[in-house]
């Protein structure tokens, strides 16, 4: 598992509350592994994100939707786009082919990532509109992100528990080394595993360093 409650160094920056831990599993192909990763990565930033909020902004709401507006930006950015993809164009398809008994699963969860953009979208919005609005529209953002890292969390053990087995299972050594191949050109840099984008380990620094500890590194 991964929580952001750990060091991790990035960009020279010891980062302590939005710490990592990552369980070490013997897993066999590079792209299990790799999405793995990403899904621990990915729940700890939600984890954070719920606890952010269920925190709220005490005393200092800069800070407050200064940390959430980039947790959200992030959850938009790395895993809509790249994550995601990885599995709709790579993963999914085969094992759809080899097993169709998972179809109806591996059906819901490309409907999950298509419709996942635009639910970060209308979460950004609520966000906003409490932050601009006040009090009045607090409600409804809580309740639509709480609802959002519940389904999401739900979406990644789905894919675990039943897609990546059954992958584990079916796919031959070509499929394999495809997947890994090209798995292994985009990876999360949140993880610490893989390549970094300097643009995403300057957004995870920000996100790290602002939010108020214990979730991060900022002021409490
Ligand atoms: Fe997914
Ligand atoms: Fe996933």
């Amino acid at each position: 598992m991964f929580d952001l409650r750990h060091g991790r160094q990035t960009s020279g920056a010891a980062c302590s509350g939005l710490a990592i831990r990552i369980k070490e599993t013997a897993i066999k192909h590079t792209a299990l592994q790799i999405i793995r990763d990403e899904h621990s990565s990915l729940a700890a930033m939600l984890k954070s994100m719920r606890m952010m909020v269920e925190r709220g902004p005490v005393d200092n709401s800069e800070q407050f939707f200064d940390v959430l507006r980039a947790m959200l930006f992030y959850i938009d950015e790395f895993p809509e786009r790249l994550h995601h993809p990885k599995e709709s164009d790579l993963l999914f398809p085969r094992v759809a082919r080899a097993v169709p008994a998972v179809f109806a699963t591996i059906e819901r969860l490309e409907n999950e990532h298509i419709n996942g953009e635009k639910t970060v979208r209308e979460l950004q919005h609520l966000l906003l509109a409490w932050e601009l609005l006040g009090e009045p529209r607090k409600e409804a953002f809580v309740t639509r992100c709480k609802q959002y890292v519940t389904f999401y969390l739900e979406h990644m053990r789905l894919e675990e528990t039943v897609i990546l087995p059954e992958a584990e299972r079916v796919l031959s050594d070509a499929d394999w080394r495809e997947l890994d191949m090209a798995f292994a050109k985009n990876c999360d840099p949140l993880t610490g595993k893989y390549p970094a984008d300097p643009a995403y380990d300057r957004l995870f620094t920000r996100i790290v360093m602002r939010a108020p500890a214990p979730i991060g590194l900022g002021t409490s």
